[in-house]
């Protein structure tokens, strides 16, 4: 119980709003085009988010382009609709939002920002001043954790999608399909205010004859509302009144869905297929026999399933295992507070009128335990199993173990990535330094410098804190830099 010391958390939340205080006057410099109200972008993310954006338009363009002549097999041609989708800004409320906004290849499909990355950690929407509680994941790999399940020997739940599992899977059998229903409706994401806008505006898509012959000719065969355009413009939420604003008869809604289910599931698709998915890091081509790894390579890998135990929780495999370097358990690792997310402002109405954290700074990430127990979720594509609420407490501030694949993908060696759900940590180093010193070095006081070398801040929450495998495991600094070279070679695309 050594880190249940209220005062170190008493002070943590004194030094977490002075930091709010420096980050918000740092980046809120008005950005044109910005809406009024919240965090606004500096000029330097701006710049890159419009490369990124170009950069999205010219994949979308050569996507679109292979529907002259599409593949004649039905599961490629799954695969072309899912990435016709997931580069598709039309799919958001602004027009201006695909789902590769916050996932993008160079990155093992994660952030692609690195001013973002290092400052505010979490992305904006397409309604530009809201933004999320959580680091983009990667949507690598996604497409093959297990539909969320409840282990009793092992006392754990396994798999779902998202830092918190709450893409169950378990209504179409498929949690990365029922993950891709989040961010279309997601007021800090894409944020239109009905799914039936995401089926709407993708039968306008030059994908929509494609989308037919696989999914069948009803896909898109819904009398729109003639108001359809100026519903789907505002960004949502919709108001408690009237949920579902785009207003469809039973049937017709029942189609929008089941549409919008397999707008999912093709998407799911394009994230399993060989062109994301593809396990091509050095680390299997050394399975394979076809390359070794450096002395240091090894050692960071020996280390990695020896002193570090690493691998306890990032399996590396086993029999009839891939390795995916995640066991699709939840830990608490203990990882503190990221003050930079500027979710911990976002507790006045904007200009919308829409309030994304009614907690402001108090807000502590519950993990697992707020999804189970239904506390304010801004997304929430699947149901909650009730029978499951008894777990919550002893799942209460759990992170969901991202896979390491691709951890250190990145298009420049100078380009940031942040890790950990929250994005606090900035480098490898760092959380190799954190896991391996957590317990030893002593809080940081407000300011500290040393913060992240020779202190560490208190846990955003002790809640179930593993204290057994994390925090002591006494790696000196050559051994800490091993683990980050092991981690090197898991980056798919590798050439020799
Ligand atoms: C504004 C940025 C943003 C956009 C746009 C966005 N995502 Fe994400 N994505 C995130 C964040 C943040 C998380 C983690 C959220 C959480 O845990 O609550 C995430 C998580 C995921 C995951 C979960 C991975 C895992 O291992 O569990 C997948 C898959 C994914 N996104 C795919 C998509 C798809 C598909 C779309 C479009 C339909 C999309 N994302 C749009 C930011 C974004
Ligand atoms: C008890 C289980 C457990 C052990 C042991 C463990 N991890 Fe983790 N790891 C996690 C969890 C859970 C997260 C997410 C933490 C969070 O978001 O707060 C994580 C996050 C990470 C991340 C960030 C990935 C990302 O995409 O953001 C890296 C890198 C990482 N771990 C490396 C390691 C290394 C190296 C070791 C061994 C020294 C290790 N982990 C040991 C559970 C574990």
């Amino acid at each position: 119980m050594r880190f249940f010391d209220p005062l170190a958390h008493t002070g943590s939340r004194a030094a977490l709003s002075v930091v709010m205080a420096i980050v918000a006057a740092t980046i809120a410099a008005k950005a044109p085009g910005a809406e009024e109200g919240g965090t606004t972008l500096s000029p330097r993310a701006l710049q890159e988010i419009a490369k990124v954006e170009a950069e999205i338009d010219a994949i979308e363009a050569r996507a679109v382009e292979r529907l002259a002549a599409p593949p004649d097999n039905q599961i490629q041609q799954i695969e072309l609709l899912g990435k016709l989708m997931l580069y598709d800004k039309e799919l958001s409320v602004n027009r201006n939002e695909a789902c590769a906004f916050c996932h993008t290849p160079e990155t093992g499909f994660t952030g692609p920002v690195s001013e973002l990355n290092r400052t505010t950690g979490a992305y904006p929407g397409s309604v530009r001043t809201r933004f999320s509680d959580r680091k983009p994941q990667s949507h690598a790999y996604a497409p093959l954790s297990p539909v969320l399940h409840y282990n009793p020997g092992q006392g754990d739940l396994v798999g779902g999608n998202f830092w918190d599992m709450r893409a169950t899977g378990r209504r179409l059998g498929n949690p990365a399909a029922e993950q891709a229903q989040g961010p279309p409706t997601n007021p800090v994401e894409m944020g239109l205010p009905d799914i039936a806008c995401a089926v709407y505006r993708a039968s306008q898509r030059p994908y929509r004859a494609l989308f037919e012959s696989v999914w069948g000719a009803q896909s898109f065969a819904i009398p729109w509302p003639d108001d359809v355009e100026q519903v789907c413009n505002r960004p949502g939420p919709a108001t408690a009144a009237d949920p579902l604003p785009v207003h469809l008869s039973r049937i017709d809604r029942g189609r929008a869905s089941t549409t919008f289910d397999q707008m999912a599931q093709s998407i799911s698709g394009y994230e399993a297929s060989a062109e994301v998915t593809s396990f091509t890091s050095k680390y299997d081509a050394v399975l394979a026999k076809k390359a070794q790894f450096t002395p240091q390579e090894q050692q960071g890998y020996d280390l990695f399933r020896g002193k570090g135990q690493c691998n306890t929780c990032h399996r590396d495999g086993g029999p009839g295992e891939d390795p995916l370097f995640t066991d699709f358990t939840a830990s608490n690792i203990g990882t503190p507070a990221n003050p930079r997310l500027p979710y911990y402002r976002e507790n006045r109405p904007d200009a919308l009128g829409y309030v994304a954290n009614p907690e402001g700074p108090s807000f502590v990430d519950g993990g697992v335990g707020s999804f189970l127990s239904k506390v304010h979720l801004l997304s929430q594509p699947s149901a909650v199993d009730a029978r499951w609420l008894k777990l919550a407490p002893d799942n209460q501030a759990r992170i969901q173990v991202p896979t390491l694949r691709n951890v250190d993908k990145r298009p420049s060696s100078e380009f940031v990535k942040a890790y950990g759900h929250n994005g606090y940590f900035t480098s490898l180093k760092q959380i190799v330094h954190f896991y391996n010193t957590r317990d030893v070095l002593p809080r940081c006081r407000p300011n500290d410098a040393g913060e992240g070398t020779t202190c560490w801040p208190a846990p955003e929450s002790t809640a179930n804190m593993n204290t057994s495998r994390v925090g002591r495991l006494g790696l000196s600094d050559a051994e800490e830099d091993a683990l980050v070279v092991f981690m090197q070679t898991l980056s798919d695309g590798w050439v020799h």
